[in-house]
């Protein structure tokens, strides 16, 4: 998986159809997604329950591109092995899952997986600091974690340049999740977002049967997020 921080497109399965993931991947992939975002939640961090280890590796089998796993659950520590069976590319924890995410961070390295580090809306950039340089990635939630299609928290921007600005050179990608369109990612790769996770954007309007809106719709995010770039 080599680094680069061209604009990645990253469906989350949550707004996908739950009886056919498979397709739905095959689907979102053909139409142009650059990372299958996976939202694993435990009803104990967040009010919600989705999937654990043996449904994301069935999903596996269906990913071409990256595989993307953000847990939204505490403790995170004991599921890491079994998440890196599973085939995550990248395994994403919360800062606020514990208080040992710098451990977390270099276990999920040692099992083999790229380390991500999430930020809850209410948490300040700075608690990443002395992380950067054990994290692959650092994921700033633009929404409260649990459910999709909430609306884009807008004081998330400052913290997206704040951390941009904090990585520097290092090879750390900037992740955003939660409410990002259209109308909202302009904002974010301005900010120097290069991930740009969304749900119910990218799948509204279409379905396995009838993918074109989900090509559609992630160029028209793609496209807005380019142009706030090259204006930048
Ligand atoms: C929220 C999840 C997100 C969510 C995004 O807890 O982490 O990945 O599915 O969905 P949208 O794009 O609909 O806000
Ligand atoms: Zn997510």
């Amino acid at each position: 998986m080599p680094f680069d921080r061209r604009i990645k497109i990253a469906p989350s399965i949550l707004s996908a159809d739950f009886a056919d993931f498979g397709r739905e991947i095959r689907a979102v992939e053909a139409q142009g997604a650059d990372w299958i975002h996976v939202d694993v939640m435990d009803g104990h961090f967040v009010p919600n329950i989705t999937f654990g280890p043996p449904a994301v590796k069935a999903f596996r089998k269906h990913v071409g591109t990256v595989m993307d796993v953000h847990l939204m659950i505490t403790p995170v520590d004991p599921y890491i092995a079994a998440f890196a069976e599973a085939g995550t590319d990248i395994l994403t924890a919360h800062v606020e899952a514990g208080p040992h995410i710098h451990r977390t961070l270099q276990a999920i390295r040692a099992a083999g997986m790229k380390a991500g580090v999430a930020l809850n809306p209410g948490t300040p950039a700075s608690t990443v600091e002395p992380l950067l340089d054990l994290a692959d990635l650092v994921c700033v939630m633009t929404v409260n974690p649990g459910f999709g299609g909430q609306k884009f928290i807008h004081g998330q921007i400052a913290k997206v340049s704040a951390l941009r600005r904090m990585i520097g050179d290092r090879p750390v990608h900037v992740e955003v999740d939660g409410g990002i369109t259209p109308e909202t990612a302009p904002l974010m790769a301005g900010a120097g977002a290069d991930v740009l996770v969304a749900g119910s954007a990218v799948f509204k309007g279409g379905s396995a049967d009838d993918p074109t809106p989900y090509g559609r719709n992630i160029r028209a995010i793609r496209k807005a997020a380019n142009a706030a770039r090259t204006a930048a």
